[in-house]
């Protein structure tokens, strides 16, 4: 099969597939250790998804009031429902405040508050003194906050001379006994596969809000690294906690950022009233982003939506006056004007609970490294892989993450890897030789792609599937409408059998790149309704109607899902780490959270 295909070979010390946030903080990172780095994209860096990420990124800096990183610890454990790791959310908020200093460093263009400090807004669940307050947390750069780091990461990885392999579509792991030694890619626009040894790889792939019909999320999120680890014989985790986004505008799914509540927006139904006072009376329109889009849906369930199909809700900003949208929300406000022909500061804009973010990825260790379950151990290092970023489960977001923690992620933890890799690896180490056999099975499995030649177009079954996790996979959940939907989804995995690709050129062959990526796609898709039919308790982003309360004593654990060539699921389950990482605080034990 080798034969067939023209390989360019490259040998680094480190490969990273991704250029989003993590992966560009991480590929500067170790450019800068002095190893040869290589990032590997999909899009062009600064269009990957990290572009969209709106309201900032949390720290307890305390520049506009009192905070401490014990509480932002706090708040993510709470937030996470007691599915976060506590070691790992106790390293991101403390690294939280010296992350966001280097970053102002690396030269972030962050609003600037009179006295000339960085900008800091409220955001959900963000409270001072242990739930006592409200903090102001989250460090923005107006409303493009995202699209100030990424533009600034790139700028210091090319600066530290990292090297690029740009529009690389990443097919596979090249593994070797358990041990990852690589990765293969298409370069979409000469249609040449490369092979890129390495004593690591860095999976940086983001998530894959594209298993469902409306996201937040770019269309090229469809968590192929996820996909990669999948087909190499590792599993995903918590890969059924997905979370929904209160304020994507209506019809189109377009993000309103959560900064909009933190200066002051709030949400109306039909009656005109603000409804979250009912629900969470403390944080109100601030509560965290599960709690806001299950209210919104209990009240477009009891007739109380607006529109002429009360089917959705109306965020209202008209009282926080011009000055304030366009000085720290003009982004938001084009949205609005574009996608739903509103002016903000004269009517509510339509919005609804749209999917947002993957709390389940790869499972991971605090420094980035691969984990599997193997032989009873729930730790077991998988040899040269790494995963950061949002296709990562480290898991510091548990069942569900609090607005501004992942732009947080994915710089400490992006960083964290860029350390790791700095301690294993000597510049220049010897590769050891690699099996033909490894290229091989990679070449094999794609070319059966690029000569499918069945009755089904991937837009069909693509739009199938996303129907499908959209309607079975929703806000509310229960084991009827979860096990149809399981039922469901393996037929259309089957169907994937019959996939049809009508073009099989090599160059910029977007039906190929499409039937990938579906691929990747349905894996994924397969691993989140299993976990949500099989965990029978309510927690975090997984709202169950038939189980309704968080049951500690039977899911206090990480779901791991296996996802074989049948779309078949295996699960088994990683204790959640009740404990720290350092002496300097103390577990935090659950409770029923108050809102
Ligand atoms: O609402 C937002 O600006 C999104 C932030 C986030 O997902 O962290």
């Amino acid at each position: 099969m080798s034969d067939s295909y023209k390989i360019i070979d490259h040998t680094y010390d480190v490969v990273i597939v991704g250029a989003g946030g993590a992966g560009l903080r991480a590929t500067l990172g170790m450019a800068a250790a002095g190893l040869s780095t290589a990032c590997v994209t999909k899009v062009f860096p600064t269009r990957s998804h990290t572009v969209a990420a709106q309201g900032g990124m949390s720290a307890a800096l305390g520049n506009m009031g009192e905070d401490h990183w014990k509480w932002h610890m706090y708040d993510t454990v709470k937030g996470s429902d007691w599915l976060g790791d506590q070691d790992a959310i106790e390293y991101m908020c403390r690294e939280a405040v010296p992350a966001v200093i280097e970053l102002e460093h690396f030269g972030v263009p962050f609003s600037r508050t009179d006295e000339g400090k960085i900008y800091q807004r409220p955001f959900g669940g963000m409270t001072t003194n242990f739930g006592e307050g409200t903090a102001q947390r989250t460090c923005a750069a107006a409303d493009r906050t995202g699209h100030a780091i990424l533009h600034t990461l790139y700028q210091q990885s090319v600066k530290h001379k990292a090297e690029f392999y740009i529009e690389h579509f990443a097919l596979d792991l090249l593994m070797d006994d358990g041990v990852c030694r690589g990765v293969m890619s298409l370069d979409l626009a000469t249609g040449e596969m490369h092979r890129f040894r390495a004593h690591t790889v860095v999976l940086a792939t983001g998530g894959c809000g594209r298993t469902y019909f409306s996201a937040t999320s770019a269309h090229t999120c469809t968590g192929d690294g996820n996909a990669m680890v999948l087909r190499a014989g590792l599993p995903l985790q918590d890969m059924e906690f997905i979370q929904f986004h209160p304020t994507g505008i209506y019809g189109a799914g377009v993000l309103i950022t959560e900064g909009v509540r933190g200066e002051g927006g709030y949400l109306t139904n039909a009656e005109g009233e603000r409804f979250m006072e009912r629900y969470a009376p403390n944080a109100k329109d601030l509560a965290s982003r599960d709690v806001v889009s299950r209210s919104m849906t209990m009240e477009i369930n009891a007739g109380r939506g607006v529109g002429k199909d009360s089917d959705h809700i109306h965020l209202n900003l008209m009282h926080l006056g011009a000055e304030v949208t366009e000085k720290r929300l003009p982004g938001i406000s084009e949205s609005a004007r574009i996608f739903a022909g509103v002016d903000v500061n004269k009517e509510p804009i339509p919005v609804l609970p749209t999917v947002h973010y993957n709390m389940g990825g790869i499972p991971t260790n605090y420094r980035g490294e691969v984990v599997t379950l193997k032989d009873g151990d729930p730790e077991c290092v998988v040899p040269g892989l790494m995963a950061i970023g949002e296709a990562a489960c480290v898991s510091v977001h548990g069942a569900n993450r609090l607005g501004s923690n992942s732009l947080l992620d994915i710089v400490v933890f992006g960083r964290a890897a860029a350390l790791r890799a700095a301690e294993l690896i000597t510049p220049g180490d010897e590769h050891k030789p690699l099996p033909a056999s490894s290229t091989d099975a990679v070449l094999s499995h794609f070319d059966s792609i690029r000569q499918a030649n069945g009755e089904t177009p991937t837009a069909t079954l693509r739009d199938d599937m996303q129907r499908t996790m959209q309607k079975h996979a929703a806000v509310f959940r229960d084991g009827d409408s979860l096990n149809e939907g399981v039922d469901k989804m393996q037929k259309i995995y089957d169907r994937f059998a019959d996939i049809n690709v009508s073009d099989r050129t090599l160059i910029w062959n977007t039906d190929l790149v499409e039937t990938l990526e579906l691929e990747n796609l349905l894996a994924q898709a397969q691993s989140i309704i299993h976990g949500a039919a099989n965990r029978t308790e309510s927690r975090g982003g997984h709202a169950r109607d038939d189980f309704e309360e968080r049951d500690d004593d039977n899911w206090m654990k990480h779901t791991v899902t296996w996802v074989d060539e049948q779309g078949k699921v295996d699960i088994d389950y990683r204790p959640v780490h009740m404990y720290t990482l350092t002496e300097e605080t103390e577990v935090i034990p659950p409770k029923t959270r108050v809102y």
